[in-house]
């Protein structure tokens, strides 16, 4: 039997992903996949409980892991109105999360400050999966792209990577881009407006790691070439100057125009929510993979990431 490498581990940053976490990982979301498919749900983390502790909003991240865990048999604490907790009384992270690991066996949160997830995980008695410090990272949303691409091409190198919108600000990119860049012979192409440009430590990190990355301002050019388009929104909560947010919404559009340039086999991602940077008229392309496959790959890959941090045998 092999050690399963996630047994009691936090997942604060996907950095923490190897490649051959990531094939265990693969392997498990399609057993996942495989299981929701065909029986709906299993028992394997029958009497486990996880806290879903969310100081920042959130449909996806936090339906979905409830959805993985009830599917897994086990049973959950929902906590998304922060505001209605001790918080209000000013109680701190620490205490927090303190309380909910005496009550559960995992806590996946969701808070605006970067490092947030760190810092529970030093308080806390049982695994923190971070599920988005603010700017800081997201990586369960990374598996879930990153299982995405793999379905559909069956690898990342080669690959050209493209991605656009708000780099300087979207978690979901940081945390992906750290991810892909492990493959040595993928093209990353990084098209934002000056003023969201991927964070420099970020781009030095990957840099490092020698794969190919180009920085642009255009998209129309580099449409053609890409296999994926990862499409993000600009994200308004990180604006203090409002006028500037409205400027640069809408900097890039995915249309159905635009789209003709592409590939047939390229694929478009959205983390979502959008909010205008895909018309609903690309929603029917076949290439449009945001609504179904990204959403469905997020239920199966948290469900592989519960039950591998929560189970020892696993593996
Ligand atoms: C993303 C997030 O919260 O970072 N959403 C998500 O988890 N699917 C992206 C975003 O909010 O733009």
């Amino acid at each position: 039997m092999n050690k399963n490498p996630f047994f009691g581990r936090d997942i604060l940053s996907s950095e923490q992903y190897s490649k051959e976490n990531l094939e265990i990982l693969v392997s498990v979301s399609r057993e996942m996949k495989s299981i929701v498919e065909n029986v709906g749900s299993t028992d394997i983390l029958k009497g486990k409980v996880m806290t879903a502790l969310f100081y920042e909003p959130s449909s996806r991240t936090f339906a979905s892991f409830i959805a993985a865990m009830q599917r897994l048999g086990g049973s959950f604490i929902p906590l998304q109105g922060m505001t209605y907790s001790s918080v209000t009384k000013g109680e701190n992270l620490e205490d927090t999360v303190r309380t909910f690991a005496c009550y559960s066996d995992v806590i996946v949160q969701r808070h605006p400050e970067v490092g947030s997830a760190k810092r529970s995980a030093a308080a806390s008695t049982v695994p923190i999966i971070n599920a988005g410090d603010g700017v800081g990272e997201h990586p369960t949303q990374a598996l879930l792209d990153y299982f995405t691409i793999i379905e559909r091409f069956r690898k990342i190198d080669g690959l050209s990577i493209t991605m656009v919108g708000d780099l300087l600000n979207g978690r979901t990119i940081h945390s992906l881009i750290k991810l892909v860049s492990l493959y040595k012979s993928v093209k990353i192409n990084l098209v934002s407006p000056d003023i969201l440009k991927l964070p420099s430590e970020i781009l030095k990190k990957i840099k490092k790691r020698r794969v190919k990355v180009n920085e642009m301002d255009r998209l129309d050019g580099i449409v053609a070439k890409s296999d994926v388009v990862y499409v993000t929104r600009v994200q308004k909560e990180r604006f203090t100057d409002l006028n500037l947010y409205e400027k640069l919404k809408h900097y890039y559009i995915i249309t159905p125009q635009l789209l003709k340039k592409a590939k047939k086999t390229t694929i478009v991602m959205h983390p979502l929510p959008r909010v205008g940077e895909i018309e609903s008229a690309v929603d029917d392309d076949p290439r449009a993979v945001y609504i179904k496959d990204q959403m469905r790959n997020g239920m199966y890959t948290r469900m592989a990431l519960l039950s591998l941090v929560l189970q020892k045998n696993k593996f």
